[in-house]
């Protein structure tokens, strides 16, 4: 059988896994802003989903969504404490700004209900460690919504790593970012969004080399963070006078098992990028074009250095197509979870490192040195 028609009777075998219809999950979203957006396109396209209830706390902002995006009769409410009161929910997705994170989504699991949380997970350690604790005792699906985790060459990064191809990682450096890209609107204030840069793109930069090495332990951490074009009227003159988050952050970080993480991540600086991202280990080397990370983007073959019979060699992986829709494959993975009581695909007992490294740069950088990251055992 040729090559071609082996491969279009695995594309059917997986077309045909059919959804399961006979029970419609009765999904609620809490914050229809931006985010909401993306996740009320993909629950519609989902055929076992009902997206039953809304709820914002800007007045009318709900039913304005519900209006646009086709759901008029999901019910309407403010404050999310108002619908988990009201609403018998099978799943939810918390779509508000990070500052709110930890409180919706711990008041879902008290009441018994799996939730896609937004990333990054939260604002501090102390939070991540809270939803942690309520996520255990609910024993309900908790899974934080990084996209690119679904992106075929996001998921080459880590088959490379953990086929031993590289040999034992001692050093990767990363991050990303742009010359001039702060987003505005509710992400640049702290009573919002809590930090800026590090956990709009940050944290994309972080899961992506943690969680191909395997999410070893944050043990320490040096960093810097800055906020010089957010703040500078000149720049941004309708925000900066609101601006008091990062826009730059750069660290140092010791992780379990000897490997040393160099990262910085930028929302605007004079440079066109802050680097590419490199895996090294002490058989080879891999490069990753510099990126933007949050839509799964590689920017570009990523490539592999090593020696061959003595020769310094270097070779391209091919980027790999037939991601599809990341927005959906989170959503559907999620959901996936909750019926068939499977584990959480991007689980916070990882993220929760990820925001431990977010909450030890910015302690570090407020303290000027070098500070430890203690993970409290709750697992
Ligand atoms: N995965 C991605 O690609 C991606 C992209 C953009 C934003 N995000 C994340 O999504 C989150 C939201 O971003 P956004 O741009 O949609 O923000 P946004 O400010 O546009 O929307 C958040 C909404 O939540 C509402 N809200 C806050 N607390 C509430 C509460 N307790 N009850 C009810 N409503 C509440 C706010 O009124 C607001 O309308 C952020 O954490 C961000 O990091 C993820």
């Amino acid at each position: 059988m040729a090559g071609d028609s082996i491969l279009s009777m695995f594309k059917k075998a997986e077309e045909a896994k059919a959804v399961d219809t006979s029970k419609k999950l009765r999904v609620g979203i809490i914050g229809t802003g931006w985010i909401a957006e993306a996740h009320i396109d993909s629950y519609k396209r989902m055929p076992d989903v009902e997206v039953v209830a809304l709820a914002d706390i800007i007045p009318g902002k709900a039913a304005a969504f519900a209006e646009k995006y086709g759901v008029p009769h999901a019910h309407i409410y403010g404050h999310h404490t108002e619908m988990l009161a009201a609403e018998e929910l099978d799943a939810v997705s918390v779509c508000t700004y990070n500052m709110t994170h930890a409180e919706c989504t711990i008041d879902c699991l008290n009441k018994g209900i799996p939730v896609l949380l937004e990333k990054p997970m939260c604002v501090t350690l102390e939070e991540a460690v809270e939803i942690r604790k309520a996520e255990l005792k609910s024993g309900k699906v908790l899974s934080i919504g990084f996209q690119p985790r679904f992106d075929p060459n996001m998921q080459m990064i880590k088959k490379i790593v953990q086929s031993g191809e590289l040999g034992e990682v001692y050093y990767i450096q990363t991050g990303g970012g742009r010359r001039r890209g702060i987003p505005g609107s509710t992400f640049i204030e702290k009573s919002t969004a809590g930090i800026g840069a590090l956990g709009d793109i940050g944290c994309y930069s972080l899961d992506m080399v943690l969680n191909a090495i395997g999410y070893p332990k944050p043990l320490t951490v040096s960093a810097y963070k800055s906020d010089f074009f957010g703040t500078n009227p000149e720049l941004y003159p309708k925000d900066a006078a609101r601006f008091n988050v990062d826009d730059f952050a750069a660290a140092f970080i010791r992780l379990e098992g000897g490997i040393i993480l160099d990262f910085r991540i930028s929302w605007a600086m004079h440079m066109d990028t802050p680097g590419d991202t490199l895996i090294l280990g002490k058989k080879a080397g891999l490069r990753i074009p510099s990126t933007d990370c949050w839509n799964g983007s590689v920017g570009g073959p990523m490539k592999i250095y090593r020696d061959v019979a003595g020769v310094c060699t270097q070779f391209e992986v091919p980027i790999l197509g037939g991601g599809g829709n990341l927005f959906d494959k989170k959503v559907r993975s999620f959901l996936d979870a909750v019926k068939y009581n499977g584990t959480s695909p991007v689980p916070s007992s990882q993220i929760i490192r990820n925001q431990a490294i977010l909450d030890g740069i910015v302690r570090s950088a407020e303290l000027g040195r070098e500070v430890e990251i203690n993970i409290p055992d709750i697992d």
